[in-house]
């Protein structure tokens, strides 16, 4: 009898700059690495000081331990580098990333990144996806939205990028935070065609709801 095949597994870099939703950020991660794939993780100084706030993470800001915020049982795969490691591998064309996600993506962020300014690792990690390719999924978290902000992602769509706002629908009757955050996880992961288990399908409904509309109708 023949072994199952491997499972395919990728490299992914996921970078927390500092929007609300800390939550998606970690919840993508977890979610990657329990699929079994590498996460190359690196988070602005910001997005440690959200993570605090929102996460209400014991976190060191001085020396950030971003690993312990996962089981123990994922963190073989994962690899958390430092704002300003230029030399990590999401720095590089050559890591063969299959894709970038920053989420959060604060305004501040979005801007350097649709601007090509690399000034860090999270910039940097970007602008690689950009330059080779590769798709970089951004997901913002504002409003309201201004022009600068809104031309900004215009950029940034124009140039390649993913734009996936943190907007979860409510179609599927989230009960908890984490059905919401798993909306939005689940929108990035489909995007990169990642297969997950997060969110129900949405199927045609056995039949139309009535409506007051209808009613009259000839
Ligand atoms: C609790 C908290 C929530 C924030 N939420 C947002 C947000 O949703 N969107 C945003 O663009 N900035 C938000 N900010 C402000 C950014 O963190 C700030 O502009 C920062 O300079 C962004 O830096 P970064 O792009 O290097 O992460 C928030 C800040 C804090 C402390």
């Amino acid at each position: 009898m023949s072994a199952d095949p491997p499972l395919r597994t990728d490299r992914f870099a996921v970078c927390f700059s500092g929007g609300s939703g800390i939550a998606y950020g970690l919840r993508l991660v977890e979610v990657l690495l329990g699929a079994g794939h590498e996460v190359h993780l690196a988070a602005t100084q910001a997005a440690l000081r959200v993570l605090v706030h929102e996460a209400g993470a014991a976190i060191d800001l001085a020396r950030p331990d971003l690993a312990a915020l996962f089981e123990a049982a994922l963190r073989p795969r994962l690899r958390v580098h430092a704002l300003d490691a230029v030399e990590a591998a999401p720095a590089s064309g050559s890591a063969g990333l299959r894709a970038t996600i920053v989420v959060p993506c604060s305004m501040g962020s979005l801007a350097r990144i649709a601007h090509g300014f690399s000034s860090n690792l999270v910039e940097r990690a970007a602008d690689v996806a950009l330059k080779e390719g590769r798709p970089l999924v951004v997901v913002p978290r504002e409003t309201p939205l201004s022009v600068v902000h809104l031309e900004n992602m215009l950029a940034l769509a124009r140039l390649g990028a993913i734009v996936l706002p943190a907007m979860p629908g409510f179609y599927h009757r989230p009960q908890r935070v984490e059905d919401l955050v798993d909306f939005v996880v689940g929108k990035i992961l489909d995007r990169l065609r990642v297969e997950h288990p997060l969110v129900r399908r949405w199927q045609t409904p056995a039949s139309r709801p009535s409506s007051p509309w209808d009613e009259g109708e000839s």
